[in-house]
């Protein structure tokens, strides 16, 4: 894996050539795009790609809306071999598909040794494929076709035109690839699709974070260790700052003694934002706790938490407000750590491009994820998984209730050993590891475990400081999706 870096220049020139070529009629090409690519160190190339919009069905599983939108995908196709070269398809998640495009460098890191095609399809509701415009997130009626189902379909369709109309492309096996919910997509294409999909990576893919599969309180107990392991004393810091925000907040002065402190945007009112949004700071930075400065959700230095607990090294039996003078520089590695912040607004919890309603919508519809804490096994306040509360909330904000266990129903929950031809990875730092695949399951179910990854770490670009562990698993994906595309060629399903 190390032949992947090489300036694509001479490249591009073909491409052009190639991209004269469209899937049908109705696929018209808009732009197209080319950048450097900075990694620490001597790695630094070219990547680019161009940008197309397909006429997707509204809805696939009814007959009555028949109307169309446009689904945005792109397309790099330089290191790709034509008549046989595979397509490596990346089931967007929840957030702009550029964005997934750049953050996704395992794709183009092994794109030429595959003589692969990237394909790079944007998620319904999310970018700019928007199914009804403006509109779309107007109310639950133009939400209604925002699921996993419809994306799925979506992928098969656009697959099914790309393949007929694309000159060489009859006859490539076609990868799927994705991340995080990206990577429950790849895995549940590949389970319900495969005739269209030879196997599927899916890297940090939480498939058994549903309802009775994992313990709910299995994700913030990982993000604890995160911090335990990552200095003396941090996670127990941690766990008293809860109190000491209360007591704070219990008075005006302390109020405004904790506004100055954390530098915030508009004074507090009452401790509870203060919580919930630092809570959330820390379960960001479990994500990704990169061995590297880099920036996913945030620009953060390497190995993040570490950083964060240099400033939560002392005793827990200082005062409260020692204490949270720390926790507010720890709260400012991830806000402020390119020094740019005039102050901290806890109504942001800065998670770049995700796009988070659309993200509560599903997970207020079918994506229900049960989540505990206890303040023993983990450093955060007790919380119960409380079902009602949750139905009850989305009910509020969208009109519609969650169904419980509908994601074991169409994907099969722990009962998966019929399905095959998918990796699952996870990194040992990802709380979201808590609700993976962590062993294998058959000859061709594999599990890649990464001790020392963060949130899919395998999909980023290699890097110079990557552990060993990253660079083995990288391996072990490629030499299985070769096998993939042989035995899909040998079979002639292609
Ligand atoms: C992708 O990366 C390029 C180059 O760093 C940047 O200009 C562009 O804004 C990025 N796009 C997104 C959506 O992050
Ligand atoms: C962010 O860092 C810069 C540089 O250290 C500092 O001047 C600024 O006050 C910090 N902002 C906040 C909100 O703490
Ligand atoms: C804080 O963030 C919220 C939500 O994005 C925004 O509406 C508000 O204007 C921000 N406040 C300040 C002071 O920046
Ligand atoms: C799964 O099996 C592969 C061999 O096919 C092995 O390399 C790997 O370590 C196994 N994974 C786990 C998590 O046991």
């Amino acid at each position: 894996m190390k032949a992947e870096f090489r300036a694509t220049m001479p490249a591009l020139v073909s491409v052009f050539f190639l991209l004269v070529v469209s899937c049908t009629t109705d696929v018209f090409a808009l732009k197209w795009n080319l950048f450097r690519h900075k990694v620490p160190g001597p790695l630094d190339f070219e990547i680019s790609y161009k940008t197309y919009y397909f006429d997707q069905k509204i809805d696939h599983f009814g007959f009555l809306e028949d109307g169309t939108f446009k689904q945005r995908y792109l397309v790099a196709a330089q290191h790709w071999q034509k008549d046989g070269g595979p397509i490596l398809f990346y089931t967007g998640n929840e957030g702009d598909i550029a964005w997934f495009c750049n953050n996704t460098g395992f794709m183009w890191d092994v794109a030429e040794e595959l003589g692969a095609m990237l394909v790079f399809a944007e998620h319904r509701y999310y970018g700019e494929s928007m199914p009804f415009g403006a509109e779309s997130y107007s109310d639950a009626k133009h939400l209604n076709y925002l699921s996993s189902e419809q994306a799925l379909a979506d992928f098969a369709v656009l697959i099914k035109c790309l393949k007929a109309s694309w000159p060489g492309a009859q006859t490539s096996a076609v990868i799927a690839v994705g991340g995080s919910y990206g990577g429950m997509l790849a895995a549940w294409f590949r389970m319900k699709y495969p005739h269209v999909v030879a196997g599927a990576l899916a890297a940090s893919a939480p498939i058994w974070q549903f309802p009775d599969m994992v313990p709910c309180g299995v994700f913030y107990k990982i993000v604890s260790d995160d911090f335990a392991r990552s200095g003396v004393n941090c996670n127990a810091n941690i766990r008293g700052s809860w109190n000491a925000i209360d007591k704070l907040s219990s008075t005006d002065e302390g109020l405004q003694w904790l506004s100055r402190e954390f530098s915030l945007c508009a004074p507090l009112t009452k401790g509870d934002g203060l919580k919930s949004w630092l809570q959330e700071t820390w379960v960001n930075l479990a994500m990704v706790d990169y061995p590297y400065k880099a920036n996913f959700l945030q620009p953060l230095p390497a190995w993040p938490i570490k950083v964060v607990c240099q400033h939560l090294q002392f005793s827990p039996e200082v005062s409260e407000r020692q204490l949270l003078h720390g926790i507010a520089q720890a709260a400012k590695v991830y806000y402020n750590y390119t020094g740019d912040a005039s102050c901290l607004n806890i109504s942001q919890s800065a998670t770049g491009n995700l796009g988070m309603m659309g993200w509560f919508y599903q997970a207020c519809t079918e994506m229900v994820m049960p989540m505990c804490s206890d303040g023993v096994q983990d450093m955060f306040e007790p919380q119960e998984w409380n079902f009602q509360a949750f139905s009850d909330e989305c009910y509020a904000m969208f009109g519609v209730r969650p169904r419980a266990d509908w994601a074991e129903v169409v994907y099969g929950g722990k009962d998966i050993t019929s399905y095959s031809n998918i990796i699952f990875s996870n990194g040992g730092l990802d709380p979201w590891s808590g609700g993976g695949v962590t062993r294998n399951l058959s000859d061709s179910l594999v599990a890649v475990w990464i001790p020392d990854g963060a949130h899919h770490l395998d999909l980023r670009y290699n890097n110079e400081y990557d552990p060993r562990s990253v660079l083995d698993a990288r391996l072990q994906e490629v030499t299985i999706i070769k096998q993939w595309i042989k035995q899909s060629a040998a079979q002639g399903k292609v």
